[in-house]
């Protein structure tokens, strides 16, 4: 069973790896697909990104207010501090955050959404922790007609390197959080549920990969 120790022990495993290894999975894409979640937010207030990892998100933001980062993992916000000095880090579940209400005026979760295990809290908390009417950017792998493709590459053909990197368990991980991605219009009925507004959706890669936003309402 996956426990949120496993998914921060897997991330802490790789996290020496993981960008080079995002960087060649994406084709070199999610730079850009970061810059585009980015620029669909607000650039004022404070901003909050779930699952920050090794900190790309936030080192590209432009944001006027604070620049804050969680993550279950502490190796992979080692890195991300690394990166960027002037972010504030934190060991923390997006599940249950130790933030006041209404501090932040936005929220990016960048290749996280899928690996939550209890996405209604997280939205829950995501509402109580955002001002009036502000916005959360999903960037995240859509399942549609061409995922099981996906899947079959990682299976096969990229199984080698994925087992040279990462090694089977992690590799296998990877692999079911794949399988466990969901489609826009599910993503989209869930935020709903919640009572947000789904403003905009884009798509990458044939539709491959979506970046969406929504606002509190
Ligand atoms: C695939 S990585 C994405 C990292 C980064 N956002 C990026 O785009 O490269 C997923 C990250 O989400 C974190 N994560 C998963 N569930 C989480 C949760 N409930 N709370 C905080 N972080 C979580 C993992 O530890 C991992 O670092």
């Amino acid at each position: 069973m996956i426990t949120k120790k496993t998914v921060g022990d897997v991330f802490s495993a790789v996290s020496k790896k993981y960008d080079f290894f995002l960087n060649l999975i994406t084709f070199g894409n999610i730079d850009r697909w970061q810059r585009d979640l980015l620029g669909m937010l607000p650039y004022e207030g404070n901003r909050l990104d779930v699952g920050t990892g090794t900190g790309e998100v936030l080192l590209k933001s432009q944001n006027k207010g604070l620049r804050v980062g969680i993550d279950l993992s502490l190796e992979m916000l080692k890195v991300a501090k690394g990166k960027c000095k002037a972010c504030k880090f934190l060991v923390a579940d997006g599940e249950n955050m130790p933030f006041k209400d209404s501090v932040f005026s936005s929220i990016s979760l960048s290749l996280v959404y899928r690996h939550l295990l209890n996405r209604k809290a997280f939205l829950m908390e995501a509402k109580r922790a955002l001002k009036k009417e502000g916005y959360i950017a999903l960037l995240d792998i859509n399942r549609f007609a061409l995922t099981p493709l996906l899947v079959f590459l990682m299976k096969y053909p990229l199984k080698p390197l994925g087992l040279l990197l990462f090694g089977k368990d992690k590799w296998g991980f990877f692999i079911h959080s794949l399988e466990n991605s969901f489609s826009i219009e599910e993503v989209k009925w869930e935020l709903k549920e919640e009572g947000f507004e789904v403003v905009e959706v884009q798509r990458r890669l044939f539709g491959l990969v979506y970046i969406l936003l929504a606002k509190k309402g």
